[in-house]
């Protein structure tokens, strides 16, 4: 984009700025005196979803490709040579019953196969690597195999031996330790002496995960989710809970148990846009629901899952067959009663035995459940409505979430909130991916919301700018849109931007918050304002006028106050879309006079259409700086196009 187009996008979406500046007087009115409705500790959340090789490629910490041979093309990510079959017959498991046979018992020309990773696999020099694969001889002499890392030259970086023996399938393992770094190595396993030998889940995994967790998550990516503070965490989507049918939904419980016996599952954002097709991503689960739990627990977050209501993706799929009938839906209701079994039940039930079995004893405490992604009509609330009876009637104390339906507004929503304050779920939730002006005119949105109903949910959202990337615009008009969503916590409980992950070589959708490589990760400017919110989210929204109205637009700016009673301090936060320097006096009723230290954290960039990238991730971070003000009528400058908060000492 040239210099004048953003200038001119500037000036049409900022255009207030200039007339703002004229008649400005901008004085904020907060009292710290009455304190207002409390800001959930779970406001400001994370949303997981596998689309982008979130999972499997990226937050899974797994690095090789279909490792068990159950995509649709066995050798989906395999490259054999030499003498390579598929095989079925009395398989190590039987879920997952592919799996691959080596023969050599001529001259050796080389048989074997090599991984290709998730567009590469990533190793660093320093790291030590589990690799691990099950595997049986044919006839009685014991074969030896070579695992090599090597690069895209076939340098080897690694090199070990390991034998097999015995007509039983056992598991083997060794460490690798490559002693260099490089995001797009490749594995190889080559026979070293004759024989005949079969393979099945071939398995390499970083030494370090996230919490040093086996089967864990990679440490970088999800240091970054803990580094928001996410108050909730939803998974695991988005359209994936509905898959495309009835087959490819989202089955919760074929993600639990032995990760090797987990039937793997296509993905479908495989083929979902058609200029966008990726058929080697299929969700192996090895992020699965007891992953998800802990994980939830290792970052503080509250776990949300969302679960299918019983109909497949109305966007995708018209064939009534793809639906499962209304009196028919025991086994997916079911399946919720079984989710919250497996979270919360004692060890002493089916389904909190097999949590016990895998390793957490202790209850996961459960407290919200989502029943359909993005659904409508009639279709989804004559599901919905014997799922919310069966869950209040065994679980009284679990929240459940139901669905406004994919857009912010429109038939379709307005069929649906009455339908969800009918239904007496507690929340609702929202998706909103839309236009730059309308997130700043969102900024009001919930100041008129019904506050008898069921709580809101912004369950899915982000701002799409027309090249739909992740620039400084996008997230200033977020944080724009946010304070109108703090301002209204009493009828805001929870919000989640989405989606949340995308590698850099195999996106399907973007904006998203964070991108990353085989090796490393940029956190987007969405991300930090995402961050600045779940860090400074303060207990009870306080009251904030100018000219006595909530900041919503006006002289383009965007605010929003809190107190923390935890800390004691006051909160602050101000989006300013104007193009130039504002001044803001802060009139604060209930703060003593005198000086006060604070801090100021401020994202900014002069650029609209500046983005942090994976060479250049730090372009725009917040910036903290500490500041003193003159209570109890102070006075902020606030900078062009940026996102403040302040923090001071009560
Ligand atoms: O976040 C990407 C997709 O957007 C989600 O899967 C879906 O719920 C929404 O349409």
């Amino acid at each position: 984009m040239t210099k004048s187009m953003r200038k001119a996008i500037a000036l049409c979406l900022f255009s207030m700025g200039a007339v703002g500046l004229m008649a400005q007087s901008n004085e904020f009115k907060i009292d710290v005196q009455r304190p207002g409705a409390p800001i959930q500790s779970t406001m400001y959340g994370i949303f997981f979803e596998d689309i982008n090789f979130g999972a499997d490629g990226g937050l899974y910490a797994e690095l090789i490709k279909n490792r068990s041979f159950e995509f649709d093309n066995p050798f989906g990510g395999w490259t054999p040579f030499g003498n390579v079959t598929v095989q079925t017959k009395n398989p190590c498991f039987d879920r997952n019953p592919h799996y691959v046979r080596l023969s050599y018992e001529k001259e050796l020309t080389g048989t074997g196969l090599d991984n290709e990773g998730f567009k590469g696999i990533g190793i660093r020099d320093g790291e030590k690597y589990d690799f691990s694969l099950y595997a049986r001889v044919q006839s009685g002499a014991p074969v030896k195999l070579r695992i090599n890392l090597v690069n895209s030259q076939n340098d080897l970086y690694e090199e070990k031996v390991i034998e097999v023996s015995g007509k039983e399938w056992k598991k083997y393992t060794v460490v690798l330790t490559p002693g260099a770094t490089e995001a797009h190595s490749r594995l190889r396993i080559t026979m070293a002496t004759k024989g005949t030998v079969d393979l099945e889940h071939i398995s390499l995994f970083p030494q370090k995960t996230f919490n040093n967790r086996p089967n864990g998550m990679r440490a970088d990516l999800a240091q970054a989710l803990k580094d928001l503070k996410p108050g909730v965490f939803r998974f695991p989507g988005g359209c994936i809970v509905e898959g495309t049918d009835k087959a490819t939904r989202y089955q919760w419980k074929n993600t639990i148990g032995p990760v090797e016996n987990r039937p793997i599952n296509i993905n479908r954002w495989n083929y979902t846009f058609a200029h966008k097709k990726f058929p080697d991503y299929y969700q192996s689960y090895g992020l699965g629901f007891f992953e998800y739990f802990q994980l939830s627990e290792d970052i503080g977050a509250e776990p949300l899952p969302v679960l299918n209501c019983g109909l497949s993706c109305q966007y995708e799929n018209h064939d009534p067959n793809e639906n499962c009938p209304v009196d028919k839906l025991q086994p997916y209701i079911d399946d919720a009663l079984d989710l919250i079994e497996f979270a919360n039940g004692p060890v002493t039930s089916k389904w909190g035995k097999i949590r016990a079995d895998m390793g957490h004893p202790a209850p996961f405490n459960l407290k919200l459940l989502a029943i359909g992604n993005e659904q409508w009509g009639s279709l989804y609330t004559e599901r919905l409505e014997p799922f919310v009876k069966a869950i209040r009637a065994k679980y009284p104390e679990i929240q459940i979430v139901g669905s406004s339906g994919p857009q912010s507004e429109g038939e379709d929503f307005d069929y649906l909130w009455p339908e969800m304050k009918r239904l007496k779920v507690d929340l609702v939730d929202e998706h909103f991916y839309r236009s730059p002006e309308w997130f700043l005119n969102g900024a009001k949105r919930y100041d008129s919301y019904d506050r008898q109903g069921p709580k809101v949910f912004a369950g899915e959202y982000a701002c799409h700018a027309p090249n739909r990337e992740n620039s400084f615009l996008t997230a200033l008009c977020e944080a724009a849109f946010m304070t109108g969503l703090e301002r209204n916590a009493d009828v805001v409980h929870l919000c989640t931007y989405a989606p949340l992950f995308a590698h850099v070589d195999a996106w399907q959708w973007r904006p998203d918050l964070i991108w990353f490589d085989n090796l490393s990760l940029v956190k987007t400017p969405n991300y930090y304002v995402q961050q600045l919110y779940g860090h400074n989210a303060g207990t009870n929204v306080l009251p904030l006028t100018m000219q006595n109205e909530p900041v919503t637009g006006q002289n383009d700016l965007y605010a929003t106050a809190a107190v923390d009673k935890k800390t004691n301090e006051l909160i602050i936060k101000i989006a300013n879309t104007g193009i130039r320097h504002k001044k803001v006096k802060l009139n604060i009723n209930g703060l003593s006079a005198g000086k006060h230290k604070g801090t100021l954290t401020l994202l900014h960039s002069s650029d609209l259409e500046a983005k942090n990238t994976l060479c250049n991730p730090s372009g725009i971070i917040p910036i903290i700086s500490d500041i003193e003000i003159e209570a109890p009528e102070a006075e902020v400058t606030l900078s062009p196009l940026s996102f403040s908060v302040y923090r001071f000492k009560l």
